[in-house]
């Protein structure tokens, strides 16, 4: 890679304040609303889900999200530099975050927006035929019963897989203005149109009341479960891109003068209300498919993880009139939304590099998309679904939450919180007070630490989805740390220019 000669800084900034927060809006709106929110609210008993979703949404989501853009803000840095600004030990923490996600969580992530690519071709002439259960696992992935019997490469998913990557380079290589600002100002309203079709689509269809009914009804029974909290509290940090060090890039191209607070705030209340709103049209279409059916809504779906491939497919066969289209608007939100997050986990890793050692954005962006490309390639094969399980399971409810709680400690304890806050409240119209100090150095760090000891211990005693522990083991816990492990060496690496230079004094 060559270097750029000139070290001064020079950080991209944002054309518009609309344009940040709709790519902030983007980035946090993704697969993880639909795909992967109903099929949590599914797998949790519906309704049940929605208590637990809501608290962490309080408790940790709006707090962290107030950090996390406060930080980038302040640090103008991608998440090592605004972490080694503060510390240089600590440096590896920012690493770490954006080499998972860079590493991990966008390799199957693209896959799964390859799937809804090959689902959109398959609406056109509803491909899935009448039992779209055995089309999605059988036919389409081929899935083999463990992940180490790996069988072949899908070709339709690895093409797939070739097309959104190209998308994504083309992206993000062309800037923050030309490429994230520009694509997100369209994607967005065409997203929330599309969504907004298929939702008042969905609710008019015979039986959606009864679905309603199952996603709404809270029930509290479901609520001892450790299990339902944990998939709550990882799944804030995943919808609202927390701990991916994306909120902390993209914040970092903002101008001086930044809504920090009420910008936090938009954010995560679109993006939940875009979740809560989705899970209405996925239940109404899940009552439809068991009145159609005849079964009870909790067995229309073998694995809740293929929700979106399963039930969608049948509701759509079953619609009277323009299924090939709903079939389209459906998928084709999928990609939008999916595409919107992935290009942003690419930025913040592609910011973390350029901040450190100059490269030429441009060759790093191409050099991570072929990358990507290549280390998705097990999520495309017959055993790819399960692979993504286990690593989904494990970068989630593991990376993102052991990152955020490093994350308070380091800002909360070490940088101390008022610092923070009275950066806030210096550049933000909107103020905040002693209580966010509280929840971020105290509250969230602690509330999270119960979650995971608990978590843990249940697993201990039953394994995550009743693979094998040497699959758990060699696949989720050691993806997590060799990619510590880079972490580490990255970070030890010397700066050429010192990161605190770049910071807002
Ligand atoms: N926040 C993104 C999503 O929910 C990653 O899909």
């Amino acid at each position: 890679m060559t270097t750029e000669p000139n070290l001064a800084h020079h950080r991209p900034q944002w054309k518009t304040h609309i344009g940040f927060v709709l790519a902030a809006v983007g980035s946090a709106i993704g697969l993880g609303n639909i795909w992967r929110f109903s099929y949590l609210c599914y797998k949790n008993g519906g309704g049940a889900f929605l208590i637990p979703y809501l608290i962490a949404l309080f408790v940790v989501g709006i707090p962290l999200m107030i950090m996390e853009i406060a930080l980038g803000h302040k640090m103008r840095g991608s998440a090592p530099a605004s972490f080694a600004s503060i510390s240089k030990k600590w440096e590896w923490l920012g690493w770490w975050q954006i080499i998972f996600v860079m590493f991990g969580i966008v390799l199957y992530y693209s896959v799964v927006i390859a799937w809804c690519l090959n689902f959109l071709f398959f609406s056109f002439n509803l491909s899935w035929g009448t039992d779209p259960n055995n089309f999605f696992f059988q036919d389409f992935l081929m899935l083999k019963q463990t992940p180490f019997d790996i069988g072949d490469v899908r070709s339709p998913i690895i093409l797939s897989l070739l097309v959104v990557w190209i998308l994504n380079w083309l992206i993000v290589f062309m800037g923050v203005r030309e490429g994230l600002e520009r694509a997100n100002k369209i994607f967005m309203p065409l997203l929330f149109a599309l969504t907004g079709v298929i939702i008042f689509w969905g609710l008019k269809l015979p039986g959606a009341m009864e679905g309603i009914k199952v996603y709404l009804r809270p029930d509290f029974s479901r609520l001892s479960d450790i299990r339902v909290w944990m998939d709550a509290f990882s799944q804030i940090f995943f919808t609202l891109s927390l701990g991916f060090g994306i909120m902390i890039a993209y914040a970092s191209y903002l101008p001086k003068k930044a809504a920090i607070v009420r910008d936090s705030l938009v954010i995560s209340c679109i993006n939940c209300s875009f979740s809560l709103f989705a899970g209405f049209g996925v239940f109404a279409v899940l009552g439809y498919m068991a009145k159609t059916t005849g079964q009870p809504i909790n067995s229309v779906v073998r694995e809740s993880i293929g929700l979106a491939f399963v039930a969608f497919p049948k509701a759509i066969s079953l619609l009277p009139h323009f299924s090939k289209l709903f079939g389209i608007l459906f998928f084709g939100s999928l990609v939008i939304a999916g595409l919107s997050s992935s290009i942003s986990i690419i930025e913040a890793f592609t910011s973390g590099i350029v901040d450190k050692f100059h490269y030429k954005r441009k060759t790093v962006v191409s050099v991570l998309s072929v990358l990507g490309f290549i280390g998705g390639i097990i999520f495309a094969t017959q055993s790819g679904l399960l692979w993504l399980d286990i690593v989904d399971h494990f970068l989630t409810q593991y990376g993102l939450v052991i990152g955020g709680i490093f994350e308070c400690f380091l800002i909360g304890w070490i940088y101390k919180t008022v610092k923070l806050r009275m950066h806030v409240n210096r550049y933000s119209d909107w103020k905040i007070g002693k209580w966010w100090s509280f929840c971020t150095r105290v509250v969230v760090p602690v509330a999270l630490m119960i979650l995971l000891i608990s978590s843990f211990k249940t697993e201990l005693k039953t394994p995550y989805g009743g693979y094998s522990w040497l699959a758990l083991v060699l696949i989720g816990r050691d993806w997590l740390l060799v990619t510590l492990y880079m972490a580490i060496i990255v970070a030890s690496h010397p700066w050429r220019l010192e990161p605190s230079e770049r910071m807002i004094k």
